[in-house]
């Protein structure tokens, strides 16, 4: 899986830096080509000469030289993976914190491509809040944490901390590239038409004002793509956001308020196989709209709310056989039982259910951590980035007969 993969290797300055020569070589025996980053406290563990020799390729460690600046938004666009192993405590910070005082995290701020993380450390740096805080934050955007393993630490100490060995770091990649490929080459969506409500809506007050909530549409964006990936046809029906997609398969119907979002669902939903409803649609709105700027008053100002139309309850109601609707329900407090609540009284199929409470889930973040929930059985999921959510929950949907 790893032959034609072009491969950014980050190393810093940890005693586990000298099995990066032995992750260059299975790299490169495997058909991989890599470019190796190190900083300046790598050099003191294994030399550059060692790491080019086994690459093929020169290795840089500032972002310029007294002749030459390294460009590293090139190097960031190259690549297929990066992977920074072994990452120290502080480079971990300085990744977290985006402090880039390095080529290694000057790649990393502009990289595109997926990162994965193999942190090194001594077993209480590695239980320290501070490392435990910047691991949840790079997982939080996105990067994929290689974890430590346990054994015997240079300090002499034993316990968690341990750089993962490098046949599993070398398996760790060659796995996600399989899956990655799977995944392109799936088409169990195709012949179905999903219609997916995402993003906020806008309710408005008066002509400047509205009352609106913090979804930005990532997770429908992801889901609509995913899905139009292998072979949905997709209409994304988007409330107000600065996202959008322009993936071929998507056809996205901008929209402003509830009742917009409601009209235009209600409209496509007989030509659809299937309806996922991520949208953050407001509960209520005000119950009339001022032709003019409300002016401010010495009391207080009571606005009068009317509810909005429910439109996962609407599509659940006219559902035809075949025809399947998946919510999602953002929980703070008694999530599985509302969800199973909503379940019922909406005819959904399933629910994904997430909680705003969990680091690194939720509204604007590029991770997602979801809990599936249908009639007869309940599905956690770890932490991932949306775009795999999105893929375990058209795995979900993918299971079922097309209709
Ligand atoms: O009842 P609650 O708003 O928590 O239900 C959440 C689910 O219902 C989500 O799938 C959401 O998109 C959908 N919903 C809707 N129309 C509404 C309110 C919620 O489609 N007016």
């Amino acid at each position: 899986m790893l032959a034609g993969k072009k491969i950014i290797l980050g190393v810093s300055g940890s005693i586990a830096a000298y099995k990066s020569a032995l992750i260059v070589r299975g790299l490169v025996r495997a058909g991989a080509e890599v470019k190796v980053l190190m900083t300046q406290a790598a050099a003191d563990f294994i030399t550059p000469l060692t790491l080019s020799t086994l690459s093929r390729n020169p290795v840089t460690s500032s972002v310029h030289t007294d002749e030459s600046w390294n460009n590293h938004v090139e190097l960031g666009l190259w690549a297929d993976a990066y992977l920074i192993a072994p990452a120290t405590a502080t480079t971990l910070a300085k990744l977290a914190h985006g402090i880039c005082d390095s080529a290694l995290v000057a790649v990393y701020l502009s990289a595109r491509c997926p990162v994965f993380f193999a942190p090194a450390m001594d077993v209480d740096m590695w239980r320290h809040p501070a490392t435990r805080t910047n691991v949840e934050r790079l997982q939080s955007f996105g990067n994929h944490l290689i974890d430590v393993e346990e054994g015997e630490l240079a300090s002499g100490l034993t316990g968690a901390g341990r750089l993962a060995e490098p046949e599993h770091i070398l398996q760790h990649l060659a796995d996600y590239f399989a899956e990655a490929a799977n995944r392109t080459s799936l088409q169990d969506l195709a012949g179905r038409r999903v219609l997916i409500t995402a993003g906020p809506t806008h309710e408005d007050l008066d002509p400047v004002r509205y009352l609106g909530n913090r979804s930005t549409g990532k997770m429908g964006i992801a889901l609509a793509e995913a899905a139009a990936a292998r072979g949905a046809r997709v209409e994304l029906i988007l409330g107000p956001t600065s996202l959008t997609t322009t993936q071929a398969g998507v056809t996205v119907v901008p929209v402003r308020s509830a009742r917009e979002m409601y009209a235009e669902a209600v409209d496509r939903w007989p030509e659809s196989t299937d309806a996922i409803l991520c949208a953050a649609v407001a509960d209520y709105r005000p119950a009339t709209v001022a032709p003019e700027k409300i002016k401010k008053g010495d009391g207080e100002l009571t606005v009068a709310m009317v509810r909005n139309p429910d439109i996962a309850a609407e599509l659940g109601r006219g559902k035809r056989p075949g025809q399947r609707v998946v919510g999602f329900a953002l929980e703070t407090e008694n999530g599985l039982e509302n969800a199973r609540r909503k379940l019922i009284d909406k005819s959904l199929d399933f629910i994904v259910l997430n909680s705003p409470r969990t680091p690194g889930a939720g509204f604007g973040h590029d991770t997602n951590q979801i809990t599936l929930v249908d009639r007869n059985k309940v599905t956690p999921f770890e932490l991932k980035t949306k775009r795999a959510v999105a893929d375990d929950i058209l795995d979900r949907l993918a299971d079922n007969p097309t209709p």
